[in-house]
C-alpha cells in the first residue's frame, strides 16, 4: 500500500501508527488532527522509533485535510473517549459531528479510499460513515471484534493456563454491552473450551469480556484503552495491505445476512486487497441467536438516536 492516513493522532491512533510504520504496512503513512502540530510531533516519533525496525516507512503529520490526497485508506480514530461509568453510546453527540467533518473531506480528497472507523460509537458510526461515503461495503467498515476477541483470548488464556498461541475465539454483535461472545466457536488447540473449563467459568469470561473496555476504563480512568486497539486495527490493515484473505470479526453493513439489513454490527467478514470482500454468514443455534438479535435490536435503536439527533426521522 502507498499511502494510509490515520485521522485522530490521540492514543489509539498513535498506538495503531507506532505498529503500521515499524510492520512496514504502507510507504506514507500521515496523522491527521485538528492539533497539527501534536500530529506532526507524533509522526515523527513514530518515524523515528519504525527506523530502529529498519522499516522504509515515511510519516508526517498535520491538521490540513489536504493531507488526505492519494490516501488508499483511512482509519478514523478521531473523537472523544468515554469517561468511566459511560457507555459508548453516551459519546455520540460529541463524535457525531468529528466524524461527518471528517467523511466530507475524506470525500472531497480521498474519495476512493476504503475507510476503517474505531471511534465510538463504533457501530453508530460505521453505518454513519458508510451512509455518508455512497461506497459499497466493501470499503467502509469498522474495528470491534479483533479487540474484543483479544481481550476474550486473553481471560481464556489466564482461566486455563494454556497458551494464547492455541486459543481461538469470536465474539459477534455490536461494540457494547451487548456483544455476543460465541463461546461454541472458541476452542484451544481445537478442542472446545468446555472440555476445559465449567459454565461458570464460561460465563465468567464471557462478562469480562462484555466489560473489558470498561474495566480498562475505570481503571485507568482519564483514557480508554489503546495499546490493544492499535494492535486490532493494525492486524486489519495488515490484512488489507497484504492482500492476506483473512478472516476476522469486522463491524460490517449486513445486507440480509443473519436476518438483518441497514444495519452495521461485528460479524466476520474476509478481508482482503480492496477491504472487505465478504461477509461470513454462520449456523446460530437458539440462545445465540437471540442473543445476536438482542444485540442488532440495540444497534438499530443506538441508530436511531443518531438519526434522530441529526433530524434525520
Ligand atoms: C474499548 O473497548 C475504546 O471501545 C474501546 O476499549
Amino acid at each position: 500500500m502507498n499511502k494510509l492516513s490515520i485521522v485522530g493522532a490521540g492514543m489509539v491512533g498513535e498506538a495503531a501508527a507506532q505498529i503500521i510504520a515499524r510492520d512496514e504496512l504502507c510507504r506514507e503513512l500521515m496523522l491527521i488532527d485538528v492539533q497539527g502540530e501534536l500530529a506532526q510531533g507524533k509522526a515523527l516519533d513514530v518515524w523515528q522509533a519504525a527506523v530502529e525496525s529498519g522499516s522504509d516507512t515515511w510519516v508526517y503529520g498535520g491538521s490540513r485535510a489536504e493531507l488526505l490526497q492519494d490516501s488508499e485508506l483511512v482509519v478514523i480514530t478521531a473523537g472523544v473517549p468515554r469517561k468511566p461509568g459511560q457507555s459508548r453510546q453516551a459519546v455520540l453527540s460529541t463524535n457525531l459531528p468529528i466524524l461527518d467533518g471528517i467523511m466530507q473531506d475524506i470525500k472531497r480528497h480521498a474519495p476512493t479510499a476504503t475507510v476503517l472507523v474505531v471511534s465510538n460509537p463504533v457501530d453508530v458510526l460505521t453505518y454513519r460513515a458508510w451512509s455518508l461515503s455512497g461506497l459499497s461495503r466493501n470499503k467502509v467498515f469498522g474495528q470491534a471484534g479483533v479487540l474484543d476477541t483479544a481481550r476474550m483470548k486473553c481471560f481464556i488464556a489466564e482461566e486455563t493456563g494454556f497458551s494464547v498461541r492455541d486459543i481461538s475465539a469470536l465474539v459477534l454483535g455490536g461494540h457494547g454491552d451487548s456483544m455476543v461472545p460465541l463461546m461454541r466457536y472458541c476452542a484451544v488447540g481445537c478442542v472446545p473450551l468446555s472440555n476445559f473449563l465449567s459454565a461458570q467459568q464460561i460465563g465468567h469470561i464471557v462478562e469480562r469480556t462484555r466489560n473489558g473496555g470498561g474495566e480498562i476504563l475505570g481503571l485507568k480512568k482519564l483514557g480508554s484503552a489503546c495499546d490493544a486497539p492499535g494492535v486490532a486495527i493494525a492486524q486489519m490493515v495488515d490484512a488489507i495491505a497484504n492482500g492476506r484473505n483473512r478472516i476476522l470479526p469486522a463491524v460490517a453493513i449486513l445486507e440480509g445476512e443473519y436476518g438483518r439489513e441497514d444495519v452495521a454490527m461485528g460479524v466476520p467478514c474476509v478481508l482482503a486487497e480492496g477491504g472487505l470482500t465478504r461477509v461470513i454468514e454462520l449456523d446460530l443455534n437458539e440462545q445465540e441467536r437471540a442473543m445476536f438479535d438482542g444485540s442488532a435490536d440495540q444497534v438499530v435503536r443506538d441508530i436511531a438516536e443518531m438519526k434522530a439527533l441529526l433530524g434525520l426521522e
